[in-house]
């Protein structure tokens, strides 16, 4: 017995030391290490009790480190570097990128066939084909080709909101449903080439497939933050039933397609002649690129619209503003056109604000790929080595009053053109920036446009008391969104 026991007080003791060693990482590293560090789970409590998501977790580290340039967090016993300093920042995401070239999230390939071919989850030969592919796709030329299949989908977007305010003066949404019905309709109109049906409530399915696309529970968490785990739990971040749903409707739609000779336009066409042309595409492949399409463009783009459209029914005089570029621009160019949406400078500046305020995404995560040493503006020096995470808060840097005077107030002459050029670089990153940023950005902006333009033509936005302020973020998902959604009464001008 007293050798079991002896046996047992061993083990225990080998345990706390093996913690003790992986804990005492950074601190032998000479890099600062945030508080509240817990054996095995590491700092990664508040995430996974579901007090907080890791956008707000790590937008904390930043704000309360404010005289490092980096700072070490543990995700269980493994060491993660968040990086503060904007040059810092520069090395990782642009001008060192051969040294981190990997993006840190990861997923289980056989859990997730079709995202596992996404340039958000791929590097390497892989990465840069995929990236082509998408940069060929959204290319100036075919974004201008698309124009009008958004133009259609802002006519559908007016039929609707005309056919709410029937009945009633004034329409009260959540907004992300609203524009979850936008976005979802764009990508099946002009990625698909089919109707989505998004504005019909009984018929449309793909708008009630976007908010559901991700699991939401603790395994997102896992996947995320634990990859080792996951490995052998294999978590899917792609819902099975989606994952069918998208294999089902690309199949049917492959089999129309391949046999039809109308010319088309749209991004499925694009992928089907690359697959004809010897493109080393293959049904797959071409699924696994409309799942990107969707689940990276859908989401974003509406999270981003409805907090757009927060900010607006919160700043009645922005939202004057706008409209009144928006009406002239309109006037000037005979109609809502894709040059006329070029030409609203103002709205680019409404946009960048909101972005900045409430980004749709929260922070980045990157995998260092080559040995390099990071030294900091504050004398800091870490020799990074590959396989090491490095994560950055984009809501941090978003709100930083090093770099922002008055960061919460909403404020879009700070983007005008002779301001813009004093924004620290690096210290605004709603898309990411160097190779990896967002392959969809001009797609994003195109389809935020002409969705803004049409409601402030033609609406007026005001906040609902059903919204809960100040916003506060769900701690629930990975994305931003706030607790309770974001309501606002809609009524025709
Ligand atoms: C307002 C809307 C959008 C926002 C805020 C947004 C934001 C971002 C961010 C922050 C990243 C970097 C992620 C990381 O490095 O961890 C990213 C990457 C990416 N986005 Fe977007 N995105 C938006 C819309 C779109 C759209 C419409 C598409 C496609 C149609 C798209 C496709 C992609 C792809 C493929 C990547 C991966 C790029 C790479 O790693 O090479 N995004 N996006």
């Amino acid at each position: 017995m007293s050798a079991f026991f002896a046996l047992l007080a061993g083990a225990f003791s080998l345990l706390c030391l093996y913690l003790y060693l992986k804990h005492n990482y950074w601190k032998r590293n000479g890099i600062p290490t945030v508080k509240g560090c817990v054996p095995l789970v590491g700092h990664m409590l508040p995430v996974i009790t579901k007090r907080m998501n890791f956008s707000e977790f790590i937008r904390l580290v930043h704000e309360e480190h404010k005289d490092h340039s980096m700072v070490g967090i543990y995700k269980g016993t493994r060491p993660v570097l968040i990086v503060r300093d904007p040059n810092l920042v520069k090395i990782v995401l642009e001008s060192n990128f051969s040294n981190f070239q990997e993006n840190g999230r990861k997923i289980v390939a056989e859990a997730d066939p079709l995202l596992s071919k996404d340039p958000l989850f791929t590097y390497g030969e892989t990465w840069s084909t995929g990236r082509k592919r998408l940069a060929y796709a959204f290319s100036n030329v075919r974004l201008k080709t698309l124009f009008p299949v958004v133009s259609g989908v802002c006519k559908k977007f007016e039929d609707f909101l005309n056919e709410r305010l029937k009945t009633s003066n004034k329409y009260e949404v959540d907004l992300k449903s609203l524009f979850l019905r936008f976005t979802s309709e764009v990508v099946t109109n002009g990625g698909l080439g089919i109707e989505g049906y998004c504005f019909e409530d009984n018929v449309g399915v793909f708008h009630n497939l976007a908010g559901n696309m991700f699991a939401k529970s603790l395994g997102t968490i896992i996947m995320f933050h634990y990859p080792d785990i996951n490995r052998l739990l294999k978590f899917s971040f792609l819902q099975k039933s989606i994952d069918r749903f998208f294999r089902n409707v690309v199949c049917e739609l492959l089999k129309i397609r391949r046999n039809d000779s109308t010319p088309r336009n749209d991004f499925l066409q694009l992928m089907i002649d690359f697959e004809k042309s010897g493109g080393m595409i293959d049904e797959e492949g071409i699924t696994a690129h409309a799942v990107s399409l969707y689940i990276d463009g859908t989401e974003t783009s509406s999270v981003t619209l409805n907090f757009i459209c927060h900010n607006l029914a919160a700043n009645l005089e922005v939202q004057e503003k706008l409209r009144k570029e928006v009406r002239s621009t309109i006037e000037e160019h005979g109609g809502l056109t894709f040059e006329a949406l070029k030409d609203m400078t103002y709205m680019n500046q409404v946009i960048s604000e909101s972005q900045r305020l409430h980004s749709a995404v929260g922070y980045l995560q990157k995998m260092c790929t080559e040995e390099f040493e990071l030294q900091g503006s504050d004398g800091l020096t870490y020799r990074i080595k590959p396989g090491t995470e490095v994560d950055i808060s984009i809501f941090g840097l978003h709100t930083d009053p090093k770099y922002w005077v008055n960061p919460d107030v909403f404020d879009p002459e700070r983007f005008k053109d002779e301001r813009k050029q004093t924004i620290e670089k690096m210290t605004f990153l709603p898309f990411s920036e160097g190779p990896r940023l967002c392959a969809g950005r001009k797609v994003a902006l195109l389809q935020m446009k002409a969705c803004l333009a049409t409601l402030m033509n033609n609406y007026k936005l005001e906040l609902s008391p059903r919204t809960q302020l100040p916003l506060k973020m769900s701690p629930h998902y990975f994305m931003s969104e706030p607790v309770g959604g974001n309501w606002v009464y809609i009524s025709k001008l």
